[in-house]
């Protein structure tokens, strides 16, 4: 793993347009940093799914039609704060399942399990850690139905291709009837979405900056913070969000565990993160290029985010 991060770094930074992977800004600190653009006014997509996954549990759960008892598996769970309306409606209407949350953070997935079982002391849980591609071979030996979760739009943070490549892989590891609940951020006002991820407070820059003082700690490197600064910007034509780093200054930064010096020149831009929008249009064709079909869409009342339930049919 730690490998795999000195690899991808160094790659990103020799690059002639630099970049680093976002699914690197999850360390506990970032964890924690995520924690709080969730609570940001600005970052609605929380608050959309938490509305659809409280308000409409019963119609989620309605819609499934597993026989009992059968699996829940959320895919990146995170604190887990949006799964629980809906693992709540589940344990008081005695519905027999298995919870297994999956993190790459250890400090989040610790978070997730104590807070659950605090207020839901009858839930059945197996918390693991982990990268999410591992976990999901086991998915076939089982002959329990399952239910895969991939809340949040994660699936925003995936190119076309890789986005594809993903489904496929959840879809080979499925059986026929199981299914997958997936969150989606909408095409919107493209101020909204613009103003979630260029907040006022700085809060996403200090996410995307956190990436470098990973880079300092695991790799022994001089980055200087205070040298770099944040980009973002929405492109309705595509539905890219389109997240940067901006370098300062013309500055030299030595990666120790490398033994590399990467240049930088002024305004030199480190692409970090994609965060695509979907209509319901597009979610139709992903869908259906991967092999599984729409059941319902569950959308928030603005209108801003989908649960997307779908099912393998063959
Ligand atoms: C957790 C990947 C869905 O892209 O909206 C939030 C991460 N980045 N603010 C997103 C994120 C900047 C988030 N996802």
């Amino acid at each position: 793993m730690n490998e795999q991060f000195a690899q991808d770094v160094l790659r990103g930074l020799t690059a002639k347009n630099k970049y680093l992977s976002s699914k690197y800004f999850y360390d506990d600190n970032g964890s924690r940093i995520f924690q709080e653009i969730m609570h940001m006014p600005e970052y609605y997509l929380t608050n959309s799914e938490f509305e659809i996954l409280s308000l409409q549990a019963k119609q989620i759960v309605d819609a499934i039609q597993f026989q009992q008892p059968f699996n829940i598996i959320e895919l990146g769970a995170g604190d887990g704060f949006k799964t629980f309306k809906l693992l709540e409606y589940l344990v008081n209407n005695k519905i027999d399942f298995h919870y297994v949350p999956i993190d790459i953070s250890q400090e989040a997935i610790e978070t997730l399990s104590s807070k659950l079982l605090a207020r839901l002391p009858n839930l059945s849980i197996q918390a693991k850690v982990g990268d999410y591609f591992e976990m999901l071979k086991d998915l076939k030996q089982s002959s329990t139905p399952s239910l895969l979760l991939f809340l949040g739009s994660n699936i925003g943070n995936y190119e076309e291709e890789q986005a594809r490549e993903l489904l496929m892989l959840f879809h080979q590891n499925m059986k026929k009837g199981d299914k997958l609940l997936i969150g989606i951020d909408l095409k919107k006002n493209p101020l909204t979405i613009q103003k979630a991820y260029l907040d006022d407070a700085g809060i996403t820059k200090k996410f995307n900056l956190n990436l470098l003082l990973r880079i300092n700690r695991e790799l022994d490197a001089d980055f200087k913070i205070d040298d770099f600064d944040f980009y973002s910007y929405y492109n309705p034509d595509t539905g890219d969000v389109k997240s940067y780093i901006v370098s300062l200054r013309n500055q030299k930064v030595h990666i120790g565990k490398l033994n590399k010096t990467i240049v930088f020149s002024y305004d030199e831009l480190i692409w970090t993160e994609l965060s695509k929008k979907y209509s319901l249009d597009d979610i139709d064709h992903l869908a259906r290029e991967n092999g599984f079909e729409i059941q319902e869409n569950f959308l928030d009342c603005k209108h801003y985010f989908v649960d997307s339930l779908w099912e393998k049919t063959a």
